[in-house]
């Protein structure tokens, strides 16, 4: 819609360049997309598709594949050694875009590439074409770009389709088969080129009696859905049951170091990769919550991985391995067990020990992608390792997509963590550096892969309009972008969104989506758990409020609330030695209540409801302040509301008014019982005298 600013240019595709026979599989599908893409453009907005000599106001261009990265190139992030570095050091892709004369060419050396240097123009619509003459060069911080969808063929009887999806069905099955007609999957994967996501893993990490024959039996389906995504350079991932061997090939173990094991995985790689020739890996949950895993031979997570990043070599493919390993049968009266400490405890000492092909995927937190809680230590601890960012585009922790809750500043926050290096070290290695390569002591496999990349469980089903709250298309927007530049301004971000999704928006409806929006995840903060204690939802479906929910159960999600204080004592002095896990300084700024920052204080610290916050307000009144202020501030939202929706069509209005008027239902229910379980337990009345009941 962008480009209709930008009406009546003319558009010319040169790719006279190209071998064709050079491309693989991926590549040539593209090429045919990329002029249906100039086509349709031309279709909607007026102009012409013309010959690549013929002069005109935007050429595309492929210049072959050697030479990614023209020498004249600046950046447009504002830190062009960085750039180049980035540039040089990793397999990224990106796209060059130069303006001189009123004519803008977009350069690339894969087709792919090119496609999202087009989809770039297409962004930016009229501005492509009248800013400053330059040369601008785009790439990818992360090489690895993915989106997870825990998808099941069937519907599980307790998970439904789509485990923790809040948008419907699956886009990919439906009544227990592969759909037969995947064209939503070429739209889907057409929105995921527009921001840039190139991987796709198509099935839950729980992976089910009937999910596991995508390996095998399924593999003439498995190629369709590659077929559907292929067009827009998006490449397939499948999640496999480490029982595989058993379960599929009736073998009688599934040890990694048996041979019969290893030739198994080699022959079910083969296989896959046969059927689709630019299939991308494997994702695994082994040893997790049920899932099977190495531990049972007595092995550990590398030579779980390995074995399988042995079968997926030859092809060039990957295994994304997760690092989400914690025993979820814990005694609750034993404090000394700490689920936070799981995956490092059984991760950071294997640094090193992993396949180049393997990337080891970490949550961003130590415990469930909670609304707050700590950056995950593991992020800080294996400099010898690929290591992934795993982040929730889908809401499960942070309101259903029923909730409003715009998450670009959070994982803006996460990305931007400074392991090393106090909260106000300007340039320092940030998680973002990480994640792409460039973290402290990084070993060079690492450096020269780009590091494991971004990837995020999709917010994407069946649903009219994609994601259930049509608000939480802006967060599947901000992912994709923040994984090109993870330093990207939220705000700005949410503007692109809206710019693209309400195309001539008025100023009173932008500033409106920006009131509703932009702080929207802090407002869900206020009226859920307080100062990251996280949990505190209904066991099972985590929808809404249950304080104690979680508390007497084997998952090891306390908050350990009596008569005088509340809080995990994550410490080396006196708790479970959690804290002891980072590195300086964020070891000792967690380890006291006087430097722990108060969002984070019940996650590290038991207090008394009386401590004093750096704020100046006691842990109780502040968990008072904070949930009479959530409620006001959904209040504030749906007012806000009201004022615009006539602008926008009526199905989203109507959609969105729904949704915020559950999200004011569930914030009242939220804030009566929190505020009512802490009055009961403490004793302390609100100081300024409102109704807890
Ligand atoms: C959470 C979520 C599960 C999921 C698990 C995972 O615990 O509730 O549904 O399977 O994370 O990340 O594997």
């Amino acid at each position: 819609a962008a480009l209709a600013a930008a009406g009546g240019r003319r558009l010319a595709l040169d790719l006279t360049s190209v071998d064709a026979g050079r491309h693989g599989v991926l590549d040539r599908a593209v090429l045919g997309t990329l002029a249906t893409e100039l086509e349709r453009a031309v279709a909607a907005h007026g102009g012409a598709v013309v010959a690549a000599t013929d002069s005109p106001d935007l050429t595309l261009r492929l210049t072959g594949l050697a030479g990614t990265t023209p020498a004249d190139a600046t950046s447009v992030r504002g830190d062009s050694a960085g750039e180049a570095d980035r540039a040089a050091a990793g397999p990224h892709d990106g796209f060059t875009v130069v303006r001189a004369d009123g004519r803008v060419t977009v350069t690339a050396a894969t087709p792919t590439s090119l496609l999202h240097g087009w989809f770039e123009v297409v962004r930016q619509g009229e501005a492509a074409f009248t800013g400053a003459d330059g040369v601008a060069h785009r790439a990818p911080a992360a090489a690895l770009r993915m989106l997870d969808h825990w998808d099941n063929v069937d519907v599980h009887p307790v998970m439904g389709q789509v485990e923790r999806g809040y948008a419907g069905g699956s886009i990919f099955y439906d009544a227990g088969v592969v759909r037969a007609d995947l064209s939503r999957v070429t739209t889907y994967a057409r929105l995921l080129a527009a921001v840039g996501i190139d991987r796709v893993s198509i099935n839950n990490v729980n992976v089910h009696a009937r999910e596991a024959r995508l390996l095998t039996d399924d593999l003439p389906e498995v190629a369709r859905i590659a077929a559907a995504l292929r067009p827009y350079g998006v490449r397939i991932h499948l999640s496999v049951s480490f029982a595989a061997p058993m379960t599929l090939g009736g073998l009688a173990t599934s040890d990694p170091l048996d041979e019969d094991v290893r030739a198994w995985w080699r022959d079910a790689a083969d296989r896959v990769w046969e059927a689709i020739p630019d299939f991308g890996g494997f994702v695994v949950k082994a040893d997790s919550e049920g899932q099977p895993g190495p531990f049972a031979y007595g092995r550990d997570h590398a030579d779980g991985a390995n074995v399988l990043a042995e079968a997926v070599a030859p092809h060039g493919g990957l295994v994304h391995w997760r690092a989400f390993v914690y025993n979820h049968t814990q005694d609750w009266r034993d404090r000394s067990t700490d689920r936070a400490r799981a995956a490092f405890d059984h991760f950071a000492p294997l640094d090193g020990r992993f396949a180049d092909n393997v990337v080891v995927q970490v949550k961003h937190g130590p415990l469930d992608f909670q609304t707050r809680e700590a950056v995950s230590p593991v992020l800080a601890a294996m400099p010898r390792t690929r290591l992934a960012l795993e982040l929730q585009v889908t809401q499960e922790y942070t309101g259903q997509q029923r909730h409003a809750c715009y998450l670009g500043p959070w994982w803006g926050e996460l990305l931007g963590f400074r392991p090393w290096d106090g909260a106000a070290a300007e340039g320092a290695t940030t998680v973002a550096d990480v994640v792409t390569g460039h973290g402290p002591d990084a070993a060079p496999a690492v450096v020269a892969a780009g590091g494991g990349g971004i990837a995020a469980v999709s917010n994407v089903g069946d649903d009219r309009f994609w994601t259930g709250h049509p608000f939480a298309q802006a967060n599947l927007y901000a992912f994709g972008r923040l994984t090109w530049d993870p330093t990207l301004d939220a705000t700005a971000l949410l503007d692109e969104w809206v710019s693209l999704t309400f195309p001539g928006a008025s100023p009173a409806l932008r500033d409106a989506l920006h009131g509703i929006l932009d702080g929207s995840w802090r407002t869900y903060e206020r009226y859920t758990a307080p100062l990251g204690v996280g949990f505190m939802v209904r066991p099972g479906h985590h929808y809404g409020p249950d304080v104690d929910g979680y508390e007497y159960t084997p998952w090891g999600t306390y908050h350990f609330a009596d008569r005088d204080g509340i809080g995990v004592d994550r410490t080396r002095a006196t708790g479970t030695g959690y804290t002891g896990q980072y590195p300086a300084p964020w070891r000792d700024v967690y380890e006291s209540p006087d430097t722990c920052p108060d969002e984070l204080l019940l996650f590290f610290h038991h207090v008394p409801y009386t401590h004093v916050l750096h704020s100046g307000v006691s842990v109780v009144q502040h968990v008072y302040d904070t949930h009479f202020a959530g409620v006001e501030q959904v209040e504030a939202m749906v007012a806000r509301w009201e004022e615009v929706a006539a602008e926008v069509p009526t199905d989203v209005a109507d959609r969105v008014r729904e949704r915020l008027a559950e999200q004011l239902r569930s914030a009242v229910e939220w804030r009566d019982q929190v505020n009512t379980y802490f009055l009961r337990k403490s004793g302390i009345p609100d100081a300024h005298g409102r109704t807890i009941y």
